[in-house]
């Protein structure tokens, strides 16, 4: 028997992989026997995943255009079929994140927060389905939030794109089950990476973290283990659904 987590032979599109999840999302799925896709605005931080890639004896090509510029993500595609061939999975990863009250939050911002993960999911699926359409199969996996299904004191605008990003997830795997593509969410609890603790700072971060059952957040690569699951054969019946490792957060509430 074939082992049913292993991606040889199949080609990962991870967008924001230059460092956190992303970055530990292309390196478990390489592991596994997947060419990467490495996609970041942070061009140094994207080549530092591209060299861990290709240390694990898989392919690597690099971008750096934002995911909400979709010129850019439909050449994205292109490149990378005549150098790779045609993506296989997306991992809609990119994102910011911002701790302000619905006060604080200025146009501008709630523009950004639904320009990178909800046009910018959007942007990047449309330009890999039609690819997906054609050999028939492909894995859409948007990275949601626990935010964007209970609610946080601050960063409405986060929870609302988040939430949009569920909706998206639903929409498309309804309207891409014909072309066996299977699209899931992924709503991660609190993870231990630059984001929020830049965005919160470790003090608040280690008040939160007494409030998990499980005692702590996660590692970056705990939420991979969830991505590589749906995008393997493992995920073969798994559409529409959202898979929320969050050490138990969700029980107890904030
Ligand atoms: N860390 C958490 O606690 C947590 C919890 C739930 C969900 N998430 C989500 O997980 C995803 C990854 O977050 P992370 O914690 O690894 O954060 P991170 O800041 O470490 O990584 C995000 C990456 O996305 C890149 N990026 C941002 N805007 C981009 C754009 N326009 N185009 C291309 N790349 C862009 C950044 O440069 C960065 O490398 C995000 O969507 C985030 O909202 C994070």
């Amino acid at each position: 028997m074939t082992d049913p987590t292993r991606l040889d032979g199949k080609i990962a599109w991870i967008t924001g992989s230059g460092r956190g999840m992303g970055r530990a999302h292309a390196e478990l799925m390489a592991a596994r026997g997947a060419d990467i896709v490495v996609h970041d605005v942070l061009q140094e931080e994207a080549e530092a995943t591209a060299t861990a890639v290709r240390a694990l004896g898989r392919r690597a090509i690099v971008f750096h255009d934002s995911v909400a510029d979709p010129e850019a993500m439909r050449k994205l595609v292109a490149e990378t079929r005549n150098k790779l061939g045609i993506i296989d999975i997306l991992v809609n990863n990119a994102g910011i994140g911002q701790h302000l009250t619905t006060e604080e939050i200025t146009p501008e911002m709630f523009q950004r927060m639904f320009d990178i993960h909800v046009k910018g999911s959007f942007f990047c699926a449309q330009a890999v389905v039609p690819g997906m359409v054609e050999q028939r199969s492909g894995r859409i996996i948007n990275i949601s939030s626990n935010w964007g299904m209970v609610a946080a004191p601050v960063c409405a605008h986060y929870c609302a794109a988040k939430a949009a990003v569920l909706g998206l997830s639903k929409a498309w795997a309804k309207e891409f089950a014909p072309y066996n593509i299977l699209v899931n969410a992924i709503c991660p609890g609190g993870v231990m990476t630059e984001m929020p603790i830049r965005v919160q700072g470790m003090e608040k971060i280690r008040a939160k973290e007494k409030l998990v059952p499980l005692g702590r957040w996660a590692a970056p690569e705990e939420i991979s283990y969830a991505v590589a699951f749906l995008a393997a054969e493992t995920g073969a019946f798994i559409t529409g659904q959202s898979i929320s490792p969050n050490g138990g957060e969700t029980i107890v509430g904030f």
